[in-house]
């Protein structure tokens, strides 16, 4: 597997979170802001991957992109995107993209909160959702994207064998997305202890977890 010089790009300072009402749907702001990432209805494959073929393989909230690079690279027949709110992080992705001439990986800076109508009914095997931000607080809870829309939006995407992949190491929004998930209905889930079921490359926040100790939890979601 090719192996990247990350030291030839520096990766700027980024604020861990952003402004507040990106975090919320672009039809909840009475004027959209300037700030607000664009919207995205329709997408035309061939301007972001080199087959011209639509991904397989999504990263929701990607942040810094670790898994989604590693992932592209050990998989270079198949196409991954990563979706990520924090500009700055994707466009210091994007210059890794470039530079390493990545062709089967992109990134889009879009908040998912706003649905997914640019992927395609029973189009996605795989779907990673690492370490969303636990916005603990009750009042800050609606900047949470775990939310029946949210399932709905994974569930219509989802080929009717893809795996949805979780993992947190905040033990309230654990239990907070099983309960979303139940009331959902159409999900089944499981925690994943074995890593021969987890085959997968380390996200940056796992790593960071792994270094200092922190314990989390894997789960694999299925359809129904
Ligand atoms: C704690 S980071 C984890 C990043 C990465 N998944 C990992 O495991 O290293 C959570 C990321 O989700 C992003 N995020 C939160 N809400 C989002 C939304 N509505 N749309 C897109 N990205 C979002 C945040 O900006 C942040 O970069």
């Amino acid at each position: 597997m090719k192996v990247i010089d990350f030291k030839k790009y520096p990766m700027p300072r980024m604020r861990h979170h952003v402004n507040p009402t990106l975090y919320l749907s672009f039809k909840s702001h009475h004027k959209s802001p300037f700030w607000y990432p664009p919207l995205i209805e329709h997408i035309k494959w061939d301007d972001y991957f080199a087959n011209g073929k639509q991904p397989t393989v999504l990263d929701i909230g990607c942040g810094r992109g670790g898994l989604l690079i590693d992932y592209s690279l050990i998989h270079p027949e198949i196409n991954i995107l990563g979706m990520e709110l924090r500009k700055q992080a994707v466009e210091w992705i994007h210059s890794v993209l470039a530079g390493e001439e990545l062709t089967n990986v992109a990134t889009l800076w879009y908040s998912v909160v706003n649905g997914l109508s640019f992927i395609e009914d029973d189009s996605i095997d795989t779907i990673f959702y690492f370490f969303p931000d636990p916005w603990p607080k009750l009042r800050h809870h609606k900047r949470r994207l775990f939310s029946q829309e949210f399932l709905e939006e994974l569930y219509r995407v989802m080929r009717h064998d893809a795996t949805l992949f979780l993992m947190t190491d905040v033990e309230e929004v654990d239990l907070y997305q099983q309960e979303i998930m139940k009331e959902y209905g159409k999900f089944t889930f499981e925690y994943c202890e074995n890593d021969e079921d987890w085959d997968l490359p380390k996200t940056d926040q796992e790593k960071f977890s792994l270094r200092k100790g922190i314990p989390y939890k894997r789960m694999i979601v299925r359809k129904r």
